[in-house]
């Protein structure tokens, strides 16, 4: 099945083809084409994404990413045989212009359009093939346990099925990745903060300052990141008071340390409790070394227990991953809702 992905839920305008085949307990990706075009440049300014500057960067955007998509894919719309697009999380502007073209496409093609979660997304894209090694196939056992770090969410889930996915345990106020983002802007460092907090904290001491791990004792597997950004911020206010030049690598690797430990300390108990047979990493904080490195090493700690992780390319957002999110959806539909799968019943936001 030939399936584009259309992506469009924050601040990246992105396409993809892909070809999918195999049953719903272990599908196989084959990516034919992945164009993300980032905004970066047009929210930097601001220190955060404008939801309606997204928005009209997408509509500008979109017709020319859609065709260099296809053209890399040496793919004509007529083959196409199904339109996933994200409709649900995300900024609402921003997701109305993917969720339309693809509409348009599906009508104007009269093709099966399907709508899909952004988390589940992040999710599918641990099973994307490695693009050094084009025909890597990635073997998943359920139950598994995902945990999903972006720039707005913060998710443990508990996965029976690649179509029955529950959230376990969520954060109570910022996300990682935004958390990541604001100790960055707390530090002078440009939006996004998350890739340069990273990159500075590999030369820093992460035991230089003790940071607290939010939550780390509460019986559920919640989270909280809001109270390890506010000491980072009396941390800093602390230093300046005495005069002192800040260490931003050491305040980086500190801050990344107490995110780490907090984020890996929950996922090996969720993995715990519900006997997981492999964990599965996923959204823009999976593109984080320290995260990847420890979650792996403390995964191979328990028994009997794999880890999976996205290739670097599926880390932050793509379309990839939201093709082979519908083709997962697409396996699980009956024949009646597959008939139903069409332009007019899919809106974004929901
Ligand atoms: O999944 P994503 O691309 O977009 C959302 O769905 O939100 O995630 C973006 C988030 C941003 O907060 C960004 O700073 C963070 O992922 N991020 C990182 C790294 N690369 C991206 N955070 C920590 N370390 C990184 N290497
Ligand atoms: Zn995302």
């Amino acid at each position: 099945m030939i399936i584009l992905g259309i992506e469009t839920s924050c601040d990246d305008t992105c396409v993809s083809v892909i070809e999918a085949s195999g049953v719903l307990q272990q599908p196989r990706f084959k990516v034919l084409s992945n164009i993300i075009s980032s905004q970066i440049k047009t929210h930097a300014p601001f220190g955060g994404v404008m939801p309606s500057l997204a928005s009209r960067e997408h509509a500008k955007n979109i017709a020319p990413v859609l065709k260099r998509t296809l053209r890399q894919s040496k793919t004509k719309l007529d083959n196409i045989n199904l339109i996933a697009a994200t409709t649900h999380p995300g900024l609402l502007p921003a997701l109305i212009i993917g969720v339309e073209s693809a509409k348009t496409l599906a009508w104007a093609k009269n093709k099966p359009i399907i709508g899909v979660n952004h988390l589940h997304g992040h999710i599918i894209a641990n099973l994307l093939p490695n693009p050094k090694q084009k025909t890597e196939h990635k073997k998943i056992k359920f139950p598994a346990i995902g945990l999903i770090v972006s720039g707005g969410h913060t998710e443990l889930v508990l996965i029976k099925s690649l179509n029955n996915i529950k959230i376990i345990g969520q954060t109570r106020d910022d996300a990682a990745g935004e958390c990541f983002d604001k100790v960055g802007r707390l530090l002078g460092l440009p939006y996004p903060g998350g890739p340069r907090v990273a990159r500075l904290a590999e030369k820093g001491d992460p035991d230089k300052f003790n940071l607290p791990r939010p939550m780390i004792n509460s019986e559920n597997l919640d989270f909280s990141f809001s109270g390890l950004k506010t000491a980072v911020l009396y941390l800093i206010q602390d230093l300046k008071n005495q005069k002192l030049q800040l260490p931003i690598a050491d305040i980086c690797a500190s801050f990344q340390k107490a995110a780490v430990e907090t984020l890996v300390f929950k996922t090996v108990a969720a993995a715990k409790k519900y006997n997981a047979k492999i964990v599965l990493l996923g959204g823009g904080v999976s593109a984080n070394k320290s995260l990847r490195k420890a979650i792996n090493d403390n995964i191979k700690n328990l028994n009997n227990v794999d880890f999976l992780m996205p290739p670097m390319p599926y880390t932050l957002d793509n379309a990839a991953m939201i093709a082979a999110a519908g083709y997962t959806k697409w396996l699980g539909l009956t024949l009646s809702q597959k008939k139903k799968a069409d332009w007019k019943n899919i809106r974004a936001g929901t």
